[in-house]
């Protein structure tokens, strides 16, 4: 058995996916979750490119022990200074490096000639190597570089100390059979590849994003770089579930071996659907609600007769046991505080004892309780409070002969804004109504419905992606009113912009 090491970059290139920016807590709190899974590296972030940046790999570095940190530089100093900067405190940190190498990006990007590219590339790696013990450097757009070049620039970081080498994939166009090719050339042909780890990093453009890092592995990849539930850049990475249980279920094939623990992976793909409010396909591999369903008369047939006829691995395998947790008021303080870890927030004892009480008087008055109501009761808690809208009222009427219309009355900083607007259904009419009353503008990108319990009284959950001055915002909201449930998401949606606009510093 050969192990590989799994560097999870769900923080950093998986935050760049448009919707899926987290704010400091969170990344916190998911970080503290990536090292209980058994990821050997946490890409924490890229501490340059932003203050909030910069805190959320401090604060990964300083208190998540158990994996190396690394943190992302462009070749430059200043980058590089960042990371050390915000790394200081890690058990085991690791500066992560790039710069292009394909022959499009140095033209058209960069602007330099390939000798420039190593230049740059070894005196960064070599500043680098003073401050780090691991370095790794990535070429970037390394899988569309010419193979001449790429021995080339690798031979030269090794002898300037770099430790890892990653190959990545960055636009998802390279097949499975072509990237062992290039991962094989590369420990045949660079004479230095013995004091490195090589690694390999795939972008999903093409669906071949685990393929193609099973590929790399076959041909020399000791370290694979995969986000949680596939999320990146585009179409995303590899996704670090389905690789991990590829491995797994296959080891007859691979004879590989990693470090997670499969038993983590189901709470830690829910968990980070629930922190970016983007919910898990259906038909997501190893999480997707249907990834364990068996509907046909012949599977389940099957199934009842010998397990295995219809299931190459058994849902307790990835953690699936755990029903989903419904908080009422019959729920204990565990399950409260689960729940607030899952949606990122991170409460000390105390506040939690004191959310905990808010929490038990509204399960008394409410049949459920939902993941708004714990954000407004943590947001309390912690005196954040006043930064969130939170629905007050609402009542739409609409009809085959009625121009829809809705009034909504929005609370903000204890003060209540009512405004009415139509629109072309109930829905339409209830978001314009919402921007009114909070004064933003809101483009709907996507709405999506569905029911998270059955029966005639199930409740429904609506998520959305919303546009607001060019980026965009996911939201999600749930009741057993459909048209609640879409005034929550939306108003859910709102509220991440006002927290990105705070981490932001405005
Ligand atoms: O896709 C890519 O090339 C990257 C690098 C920074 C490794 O994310
Ligand atoms: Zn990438």
């Amino acid at each position: 058995m050969r192990k590989i090491e799994i560097f999870d970059t769900t923080l950093r290139d998986g935050e760049q996916a448009p919707g899926a920016s987290m704010t400091i807590e969170q990344k916190y709190e998911f970080g503290l979750q990536l090292s209980r899974l058994g990821v050997d590296v946490i890409e924490a972030g890229f501490p340059v490119s932003s203050p909030q940046q910069f805190e959320a790999c401090k604060l990964i570095a300083d208190n998540v022990k158990g994996s190396v940190i690394a943190g992302l530089a462009r070749a430059v100093e200043k980058d590089i200074d960042a990371v050390h900067g915000a790394l200081k405190g890690a058990e085991t940190s690791r500066l992560h490096t790039f710069i292009a190498t394909s022959p499009i990006h140095m033209e058209y990007k960069l602007k330099m000639t390939p000798d420039q590219v190593v230049e740059n590339a070894v005196k960064a790696v070599t500043y680098a190597r003073n401050k780090f013990a691991q370095v790794e450097f990535s070429p970037e757009d390394g899988t569309r570089s010419e193979l001449e070049f790429l021995y080339r620039i690798i031979e030269a970081v090794i002898d300037a100390g770099a430790t890892v080498i990653n190959v990545p994939d960055t636009v998802g166009y390279t097949m499975p059979d072509e990237i062992g090719h290039i991962f094989s050339s590369i420990m045949n042909n660079v004479p230095n590849i013995d004091k490195a780890i090589l690694s390999t990093h795939n972008h999903n453009d093409l669906g071949m994003g685990v393929a193609n890092t099973l590929s790399a592995i076959k041909n020399g990849a000791g370290q694979a770089e995969v986000s949680m539930n596939g999320i990146g850049e585009r179409a995303g990475n590899a996704a670090l579930e389905e690789l991990v249980m590829a491995l797994e279920v296959r080891k007859d094939l691979h004879e590989i071996e990693t470090n997670i623990d499969t038993k983590q992976l189901f709470y830690t793909s829910k968990m980070l659907s629930t922190i970016i409010a983007s919910p898990i396909p259906r038909n997501k591999p190893i999480t997707g609600a249907n990834a364990f369903s068996h509907e046909s008369g012949i599977h389940q047939h099957g199934m009842l007769s010998h397990r295995e006829t219809y299931e190459i691995m058994t849902p307790e395998s990835v953690g699936r046991e755990d029903s989903e947790i419904i908080l009422g008021r019959h729920s204990g303080l565990h399950g409260f505080s689960k729940r607030v870890k899952e949606l990122g927030l991170t409460l000390n004892e105390e506040q939690i004892g004191n959310a905990f009480k808010v929490f038990l008087s509204l399960a008394d008055r409410k049949k459920e309780v939902f993941d708004e109501d714990i954000l407004q009761i943590a947001g309390s808690v912690l005196g954040k409070k006043s930064l969130f809208f939170e629905l007050d009222y609402f009542n739409v009427t609409s009809g085959n002969a009625a121009i829809p219309t809705a009034t909504v009355r929005i609370k903000f900083k204890d003060e209540a804004t009512e405004e009415a607007a139509t629109g072309d259904g109930p829905i339409s009419a209830i978001f314009q109504a919402i921007d009114k009353a909070t004064g933003l503008t809101g483009r709907l990108e996507e709405f999506h419905v569905n029911a998270i319990t059955a029966g005639k009284q199930a409740i429904g959950e609506v998520s959305v992606v919303v546009n607001i001055k060019g980026n965009v915002y996911n939201g999600k909201g749930s009741s057993t009113d459909i048209l609640k449930a879409s005034a929550r998401a939306y108003i859910s949606a709102l509220n991440r912009y006002k927290l990105a606009l705070e981490n932001a510093g405005a």
